[in-house]
């Protein structure tokens, strides 16, 4: 089988297409690299030993786009491309629904005109928002607070449409918890253009000096020790979550939404703590404030994907930071 995997020089998607090869899939590659570099995907052939197909192309390309699709015939798509700052799409809200909106929109015609009806969705716990009620089902309600996460509510709700009206699509919505970590050999992991603003790169760029000291954005949430909770979740085990909800999609279930997170939560100390026991480097940091948007805890139930999926997150915190220092 073919696989095609937007966004696929990123970091999920690199540690995505690890898995694929080594589960014997055929390899498919869009992306634009406007967040990526092409090398990571050599990295990838070289741990796997396996080519990839890559064609450095938008989504928003219909003609490319539609040319990828005639190269060789695809069984399904993991949809992985999207731009995912939140603070960034706070800023740009036009260019965030642009690209992750009509970008999806665009896919999916050019799925439909080559027969392909079956597609995994990248979502993000984002789409939450500040719930009271931890652990989060996925019935929860949806109220995500930025044009980000909004972007992945639309998104949802315009595959729902779709399959509603061709009931020959099969549709699987993950919703990502904090991915963090990467792949043992070290070669791939995040590399973000730019400044990091997620936690863990933020700790490690401490580690490796290129930052003075980490800002603990907040200690007075109400959580154990007053700093943010989250779910953090192994990019490799997230990786095989795609592998499980492909094997889901050949039973034709139609649209299907898991949760993919650990059901585990650590605070920013706890992670700190971690990165500090895996890399024996001191890790300095000193309380600043909330950060706008912020919210105090956020876990899964993943009960809903393991029973249904047969898939459960089986590394810990200390592997995660060990894997994302190498
Ligand atoms: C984690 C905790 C911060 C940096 C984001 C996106 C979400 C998803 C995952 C795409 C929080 C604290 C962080 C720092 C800190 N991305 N922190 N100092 O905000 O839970 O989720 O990434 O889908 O959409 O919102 O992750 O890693 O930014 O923050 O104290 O320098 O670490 O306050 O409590 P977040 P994060």
């Amino acid at each position: 089988m073919r696989i095609l995997v937007t966004g696929g020089a990123g970091c999920i998607g690199t540690h995505t297409i690890v898995a694929l090869l080594e589960n014997d899939y055929k390899v498919s590659v869009v992306d634009n690299l406007s967040n990526s570099k092409e090398a990571a995907l050599a990295r990838v052939r070289e741990i796997t030993g396996k080519p990839i197909e890559f064609h450095r192309t938008d989504l928003l390309d219909r003609k490319s786009l539609a040319a990828v699709f005639a190269t060789a015939p695809i069984d399904a798509v993991l949809h992985l491309a999207a731009f995912k700052s939140v603070s960034e799409s706070v800023q740009e809200p036009l260019r965030y629904y642009h690209n992750n909106l009509t970008g999806t929109l665009v896919l999916c015609e050019a799925m439909a005109e080559a027969g392909c009806r079956n597609l995994i969705f990248s979502s993000s716990a984002t789409v939450y928002g500040n719930l009271e009620r931890v652990p989060i089902v996925e019935g929860a309600q949806l109220s995500p607070s930025n044009p980000y996460g909004r972007s992945k509510v639309m998104i949802a709700q315009a595959l729902r449409d779709l399959h509603a009206v061709e009931l020959k699509w099969n549709i699987a919505l993950l919703r990502y918890f904090n991915p963090v970590g990467a792949h043992p050999s070290g070669l791939i992991g995040e590399d973000p253009n730019g400044i990091p603003n997620n936690l863990v790169p933020c700790v490690a760029e401490v580690a490796v000096g290129r930052l003075q000291e980490l800002s603990v954005f907040g200690n007075d949430y109400p959580t154990p020790d007053g700093t943010g909770v989250r779910d953090y979740i192994h990019v490799t085990d997230l990786s095989l979550g795609h592998l499980c909800a492909l094997e889901k999609l050949r039973s034709d279930p139609g649209v299907v939404v898991y949760n993919l997170g650990t059901g585990r939560s650590y605070s920013v100390l706890e992670m700190i703590a971690s990165f500090e026991r895996v890399s024996g480097k001191k890790i300095p940091f000193r309380i600043a404030g909330r950060r706008a948007g912020d919210i105090a805890a956020c876990y899964t139930d993943p009960s809903k994907a393991s029973i249904e999926l047969g898939w459960e997150a089986r590394r810990g915190i200390d592997e995660m930071c060990a894997d994302a220092w190498r």
